[in-house]
């Protein structure tokens, strides 16, 4: 994990103790994480866009307590560009983004369910952890919880250029 903010960590578990069903971008390992905390009545989704940290993200899992929930479906990791989500299991209780964005992406906010949490970091050098709730009304409220320091949420051509 690149970053840890205490606040930023409380809080996301605070939340998903009322999470079924989840989506993670930019990370295996805490989807595996999810997919152990809901087990496997919820459904946990990982998307990362590197195809070799997916493969890892399997042999790592494969190796640990959540290999059943890899087996039977209900965590899974796929190769994709997490700003687009993953529509097929929308809508999701929780998405996190482990990566900072230069702007919330509509199709996050699209795939959270009424009464779901986005938790997503925005900006460049200075960014701002977002809370992105949907309340069961549909309406959208947005709000900064801390500063925090993310790697970007990038193409993955400009990520592989850049390192
Ligand atoms: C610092 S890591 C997050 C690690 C994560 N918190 C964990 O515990 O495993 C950020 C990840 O976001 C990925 N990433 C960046 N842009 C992405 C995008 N558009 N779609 C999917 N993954 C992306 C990077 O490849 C990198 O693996």
């Amino acid at each position: 994990m690149c970053t840890c903010c205490i606040n930023y960590c409380l809080l996301k578990l605070m939340y998903l103790m009322y999470s079924k069903r989840g989506i993670w971008i930019g990370s295996g390992y805490l989807t595996a994480c999810f997919g152990l905390m809901v087990g496997s009545e919820g459904h946990a989704v990982g998307v990362e866009h590197i195809p070799e940290l997916v493969a890892s993200s399997f042999r790592n899992i494969e190796n640990s307590a959540a290999a059943l929930l890899l087996k039977e479906g209900s965590l899974q990791v796929h190769v994709g560009d997490g700003r687009l989500g993953w529509p097929d299991f929308a809508p999701y209780d929780a998405i996190h983004v482990g990566a900072a964005a230069q702007e919330i992406p509509q199709s996050l906010i699209d795939q959270l369910k009424p009464g779901g949490r986005l938790v997503i970091p925005v900006g460049n050098i200075f960014q701002d952890l977002k809370i992105v709730d949907k309340k069961l009304d549909g309406t959208v409220t947005v709000r900064n919880e801390a500063s925090v320091r993310f790697v970007p949420l990038t193409s993955r051509e400009a990520q592989l250029r850049d390192y």
